[in-house]
């Protein structure tokens, strides 16, 4: 069976009354509940973790190695930021897709930079829900390759 780490950032738990213009009404229950629907028709098993805390991120990603096929994540706030957690993402052999709730290139100007795109096998980004879905798939086509 094939392992997949899912990383939702930070303020991710408040989905459902954050930002709801943006984000809208869906939870992080109902992503993790269409993940987890969508994973076991493929066969994969999803390991769902949510933090607002950079370290722990970076401390998840660094024990992937050998225990998970691959890694999908929300980095949030982070994808913005975060040297650290693109460094842990190049420092493991764990392939790792990007995905995004909004379209983080029609939002502000300081949105428009990922650092974690580059050290990513790729990004999905605009489609809410469906990001994640289509995340998914990615992870799990890359695994298969
Ligand atoms: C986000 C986009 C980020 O810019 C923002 O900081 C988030 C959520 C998204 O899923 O659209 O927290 O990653």
């Amino acid at each position: 069976m094939l392992k997949i780490l899912v990383i939702h950032g930070p303020n991710l738990d408040l989905l459902g009354t954050r930002e709801v213009g943006v984000y809208g009404e869906l939870t992080i229950e109902d992503i993790n509940d269409a993940l987890n629907k969508h994973a076991k028709s493929k066969g994969a098993s999803l390991e769902i973790v949510q933090s607002n805390h950079e370290g722990d991120i970076v401390d998840l990603i660094g024990k992937s190695n050998g225990k998970f096929d691959a890694i999908l994540i929300n980095p949030a706030a982070y994808t913005h930021t975060s040297v650290a957690i693109r460094d842990a993402i190049s420092a493991v052999q764990v392939p790792t897709v990007e995905v995004h709730l909004s379209n983080i290139y029609a939002r502000e100007e300081f949105r428009h930079t990922s650092l974690i795109a580059p050290v990513a096998k790729g990004q999905v980004s605009g489609f809410g829900k469906m990001s994640y879905i289509l995340g998914l798939e990615a992870a799990i086509s890359v695994i298969k390759k």
